[in-house]
């Protein structure tokens, strides 16, 4: 095996923590010794270990029985080892305290704040950096973790599930279930990728729902977030399974900028919008909407039922264009991207 080999393998077991690492980026980290792997580690849950701290403590275990000093080994790991105190400590720290001399780098960390200080770390400490091997691939795993330190805003995706005439509700207030299992368990699983699910007041009072992503594997739940100026916490919050179960947080505003901001406080990347009409369209109107993911159900709610949108080829209009469509049970499921851009 070869250095793109070990990047590729660590690339691919990092995957494998997808859903616990978020929203920390998932990286994996490989030592090596004349082509032979000596040890592994992975970023398994936020708050935990980073990857490259894991790799070092498995292979302490090995010290005289397969290498006899650190300088012996070669680190490969797919994200820029971290240059600041913060949870768990410093990954560059660790790397130089250990001994290690040759590290391979996937792709330099996309956050402005600590990028290329943990190769300065490592290069100001004599260690051999090598960067780029496979960092497409370590980027379009993070795709959010990156999407969010360029442009500086979460990666927003709105869910819609619409009736074959584009309706969303009835203003009864009853709730309606529009799709099918295989959607709603689909559902599921998008809720499951993203950092947050953020919703509105009027869903909040007519669904009550509980917004968590319910799933049969491990999963760091997403946070949850409402957006609404008159709801009072004081009226019945503490019934409410919306506030239970994950972070929740209200923010007590209408204006969708300065709630972007007040979110990208936090380590959020990414945000499900799961709302009703109202604030779907604001967001959309907005321009922050980056991925639209629609399921249509092949049933008619009527003339009765309130419209998704007020006017034809609304999608379109908003700049989106059609990505994907499939069937999923009984439903269709397309996706749409803000002009095209993947
Ligand atoms: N089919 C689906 O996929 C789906 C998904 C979710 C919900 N729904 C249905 O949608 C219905 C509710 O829809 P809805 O359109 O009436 O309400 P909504 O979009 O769920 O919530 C609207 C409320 O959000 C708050 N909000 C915060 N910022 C806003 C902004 N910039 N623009 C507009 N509103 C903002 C406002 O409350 P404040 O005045 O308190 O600020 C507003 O009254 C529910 O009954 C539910 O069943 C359907």
């Amino acid at each position: 095996m070869n250095y793109e080999d070990f990047m590729l393998r660590a690339i691919t077991e990092a995957g494998r923590n997808k859903y616990t690492a978020k929203p920390n980026p998932v990286v994996g980290a490989i030592l090596v010794k004349n082509n032979e792997i000596i040890s592994e580690g992975y970023h398994e849950k936020f708050g935990e270990n980073h990857a490259e701290i894991n790799a070092i403590f498995q292979a302490k275990k090995l010290i005289n029985k397969k290498f006899t000093s650190f300088s012996e080994l070669t680190l490969i790991c797919t994200l820029e080892p971290c240059s600041h105190i913060g949870k768990t400590g410093s990954c560059a720290e660790a790397i130089v305290d250990s001994g290690i001399k040759k590290v391979i780098i996937g792709s330099i960390d996309p956050n402005p704040k600590v990028s290329g200080k943990g190769v300065d770390i490592l290069k100001k400490n004599n260690i051999e950096v090598e960067i780029g091997i496979h960092q497409d691939l370590v980027a379009e795993q993070n795709k959010f973790f990156f999407y969010r330190h360029k442009n500086n805003k979460p990666y927003i995706t709105l869910k819609i599930a619409s009736s074959l005439d584009g309706k969303s509700h009835f203003n009864s207030q009853e709730r309606v279930y529009i799709t099918c299992e295989e959607s709603n368990d689909d559902v599921q699983k998008l809720r499951a990728e993203n950092d947050a699910i953020l919703t509105g007041k009027n869903t909040l009072l007519n669904d009550n729902p509980r917004m968590n992503a319910r799933v049969n594997f491990h999963v760091n739940q997403p946070e949850k977030i409402l957006l609404s100026k008159s709801y009072n916490p004081n009226l019945d919050k503490l019934e409410r399974p919306f506030f239970k179960g994950s972070k929740t947080t209200h923010i007590k505003n209408n204006d969708i900028e300065s709630a972007i901001l007040k979110i990208l406080q936090n380590d959020i990347c990414s945000i499900l919008i799961e709302a009703g009409p109202k604030l779907a369209n604001a967001f959309l109107e907005s321009g922050f909407v980056d991925e639209l993911v629609v399921y249509t159900s092949p049933n008619k709610l009527g003339e009765t039922a309130v419209s998704w949108f007020r006017q034809n080829n609304a999608i379109e209009k908003y700049g989106f264009k059609l990505e994907s469509s499939c069937k999923i049970g009984c439903d269709i499921k397309d996706i749409y991207l803000k002009n095209g851009k993947k």
